[in-house]
């Protein structure tokens, strides 16, 4: 990989301490990041690079994944931060950083290759753009990237205005938009699992899914961030970008080896496939669900109304369910079932195929009294596979069993977390796991209807307890079938 400097907004911000700092530190460390490097910090504070470097440090002490951290590795890698005061709309202020980049680069041998990685909020992201071209320090010798994440704007209208402006200072192929979800080891896995696996690989099409669920549920309510998320819900929260990218790559086919631009218009294949929604039918298809007061892992909670910051008559939804189907010959009539929401009975997100019974078996005298097979990825807290399959009892006369054929994934600690292989990738150029414009902008299409029936009434919000599956709504969208695991838990 090649040396660059890394130029990030939000120095002093909540993502950059829990995930950034951690991240390129366990990169550093695994020889993923090449050295010298230069790293600048930016905020609105004045602070020293002794200060800021110190707050790196302590980052590093509560969030590493590493148990022990090494004190000269410590002390080498933090000689590659320093700080800089900025205010975003003052153009001076680029001007100078433009300066103390270039010192750094020529102190340190680098090329011109510069990441700029806009860790702020989403009304920062056209200004900070404008004026990194204007300054001049997008004009690179090397090459030049940006990193940003969710929200791309609020609805499709606002999104498309974002692009539009952000493609003035960086081309498509510059821009890595995160969706967290897509440095999730197992959703990196996905893939390969298909391919690699001739037996997935041959089943993974409607001859043989009777449906597909995606679920991601949390047991954390609204927390600290009630102005954000009274505004957004869950819909724009985790729907239109971690759920449908979800559904993306479960659903795509590639051949091995692909590269980064067969995954993209395989992903975006899907997207586009996705049955359009009509308003009126929205209420068919899709719930929207809100928490009420209850008891999460032996704790009792407040209502969402009830949340600090939130407003008491709020119609945000906390929970959205949604029945999808692709219009491909190889996903025809199987329902995708996704569902996300906070204030869950259990934190998990994981993906469960259901196959079907394919064959017509009249020999098969237990025929209905087994339970199909599933196959259970589990993304997170837990990593896992799990096939569960169905076989004789010795000890019940021979009578139907499930069993679990079943891989764990090792201890949390050694597995690079999201950020890690995200921003490896991005640094090395590699887009493979980053959402690519046209899914962002296909994906807005599809959600837009939603958006557009709860505005007008036309999808009331369900209540649910908090510490439950969501709202009983969430159950009847299956119609027949049911979410699975939801009875173990
Ligand atoms: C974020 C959402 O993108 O994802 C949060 O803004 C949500 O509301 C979080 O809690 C969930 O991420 P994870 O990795 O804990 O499943």
């Amino acid at each position: 990989m090649e040396a660059s400097t890394f130029v990030l907004f939000g120095a002093t911000g909540d993502l950059a301490k829990r995930k950034i700092y951690p991240a390129l530190y366990n990169l550093y460390v695994d020889g993923k990041f090449s050295t010298p490097f230069s790293v600048i910090g930016l905020g609105r504070r004045e602070l020293s690079n002794e200060t800021f470097r110190a707050q790196v440090l302590q980052s590093l002490h509560s969030f590493s994944r590493r148990a022990a951290l090494d004190s000269l590795q410590l002390q080498a890698f933090l000689q590659g931060f320093e700080y800089s005061v900025l205010d975003v709309g003052h153009p001076e202020d680029y001007t100078k950083l433009l300066k103390h980049v270039r010192e750094r680069e020529a102190l340190l041998g680098l090329p011109e290759n510069r990441m700029f990685y806009l860790s702020v909020g989403p009304e920062f992201f056209e200004p900070i753009a404008a004026n990194i071209q204007a300054s001049g320090l997008g004009d690179t010798l090397g090459w030049k990237r940006l990193i940003i994440e969710k929200p791309f704007g609020r609805d499709l209208k606002s999104a498309r205005a974002l692009n539009t402006s952000l493609t003035e200072a960086f081309k498509e192929e510059e821009i890595f938009r995160i969706d967290h979800y897509l440095g999730k080891p197992m959703v990196q896995n996905l893939e390969v699992l298909k391919y690699s696996n001739p037996v997935l690989r041959a089943l993974w099409q409607n001859r043989y899914i009777a449906n597909v669920q995606i679920t991601a549920s949390e047991t954390v309510g609204v927390e600290e961030r009630a102005g954000y998320y009274d505004k957004s819900g869950a819909l724009r929260d985790m729907f239109q970008n971690h759920m449908l990218q979800l559904l993306m790559m479960t659903a795509m086919q590639l051949p091995k080896g692909s590269t980064p631009e067969e995954v993209r218009s395989k992903k975006k294949h899907v997207v586009k496939s996705l049955r359009p929604l009509i308003k009126e039918d929205v209420a068919l298809n899709v719930v929207r669900g809100q928490y009420t007061p209850g008891e999460v892992e032996g704790r009792a909670v407040a209502g969402y109304t009830s949340e600090p910051g939130i407003d008491r008559s709020s119609q945000t939804e906390t929970f959205i369910a949604a029945r999808l189907w692709i219009d491909d010959p190889l996903w025809n009539e199987v329902p995708i079932y996704i569902r996300t929401g906070k204030r869950m009975k259990q934190k998990s997100t994981r993906i469960v195929i259901e196959f079907k019974e394919p064959f017509n078996d009249s020999h098969n005298k237990n025929k209905g009294d087994h339970t199909p097979n599933l196959l259970i990825i589990e993304i997170s807290p837990d990593e896992a596979i799990t096939l569960q399959l169905n076989t004789k009892d010795p000890q019940q006369h021979g009578e139907l069993t499930s069993v679990h054929a079943n891989y764990q994934s090792g201890s949390s600690s050694d597995v690079p977390e999201a950020y890690e292989n995200l921003i490896f990738d991005a640094l090395r150029g590699d887009a493979t796991f980053f959402a690519h414009w046209d899914e962002v902008e296909l994906s807005w299409q599809w959600v837009q209807p939603i958006l557009e029936a709860s505005e007008e009434g036309l999808l009331p919000l369900q209540a649910y307890r908090s510490g439950s599956h969501g709202p009983d709504g969430s159950a009847a969208l299956l119609g027949g079938t049911e979410w699975w695991l939801d009875s173990e838990d």
